[in-house]
């Protein structure tokens, strides 16, 4: 994939800009607070549908302004694609991909493949297992469009099955229909680890290779997935889901 154009209107500090960009490296230079992050951020919003900072989304328009947009054409399997961003002041964007609008934001997460690292991204290593999950989501999500569908039945099933386990002694029948809720919760959330555990391990080859150049071969570098249900056998999804519901069981009283 590559992107060969980059168009921003009254986005952020930038009032009217087009870049051609370079189909290999392009290293963008300037003055602290001369717009370097901003045009970053504009090309992960085209990718992810959201910006990477704490910022609320009005922000990305130009101050004095009340709409922006963002136009990138990009090549992807030889084909020539286009995405349309734009954004209003309170109101929700949109995206059009060649012209067709979405219906939503979250369609366009695959079509432009991203990989952001700033500061920031430390709380990756430092900070709590949510960041490292958030990374992880955001990046299978972007290579494999099943996973975004299983993040979103994941959170479904266990909302569902919250309620259940509420009204467990209210309800009698709940006795009987959370059984079929774990399963469900079992089944997704198996896909889920399984998908994770395999991106992972690829990801660990790469991250080695590199941290052994920067290391001079002195350190070796090692990660892993290790979720809830334990450090099973991440590579077979009959094994995790036994796992899962063994853990569910064992909870079954608390
Ligand atoms: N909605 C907005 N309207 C106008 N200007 C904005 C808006 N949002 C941010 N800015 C301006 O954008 C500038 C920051 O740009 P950016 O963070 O991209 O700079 P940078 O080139 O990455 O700087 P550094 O080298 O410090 O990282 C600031 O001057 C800020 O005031
Ligand atoms: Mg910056």
């Amino acid at each position: 994939m590559i992107i060969n154009k980059l168009k921003i209107k009254n986005y952020r500090n930038f009032k009217d800009a087009e870049i051609e960009l370079n189909n290999s490296l392009n290293i963008f230079i300037g003055d602290n607070g001369q717009g370097k992050t901003n045009l970053m951020e504009s090309i992960y919003l085209s990718s992810i549908g959201r910006t990477f900072r704490l910022n609320s989304e009005n922000e990305l328009i130009n101050f004095s302004e009340n709409k922006s947009s963002v136009e990138i054409s990009l090549i992807k399997n030889n084909y020539n694609m286009k995405i349309d961003l734009l954004l209003e002041k309170n109101k929700r964007k949109t995206v059009h991909i060649n012209g067709v609008k979405l219906d939503k934001t979250s369609e366009m997460i695959g079509i432009l493949n991203n990989v952001i690292f700033t500061p920031d991204d430390m709380r990756i290593i430092k900070g709590s297992p949510v960041e490292r999950r958030k990374f992880i989501n955001i990046d299978i999500s972007q290579i494999k469009p099943k996973y975004k569908y299983l993040l979103n039945k994941y959170k479904k099933v266990l909302t569902e099955r919250n309620i259940i386990l509420k009204n467990y002694y209210t309800n009698p029948q709940n006795k009987d229909i959370i059984n079929i809720w774990n399963d469900y919760l079992v089944n997704t959330g198996s896909d889920i680890i399984f998908l994770r555990n395999e991106y992972i391990e690829k990801l660990k080859h790469y991250a080695a290779d590199i941290y052994a150049d920067i290391s001079g071969k002195k350190e070796k570098f090692e990660m892993s997935y290790c979720c809830n249900i334990g450090r099973s056998e991440y590579l077979d999804n009959e094994i995790i889901k036994k796992s899962f519901h063994e853990k569910i069981n064992n909870n079954n009283k608390k």
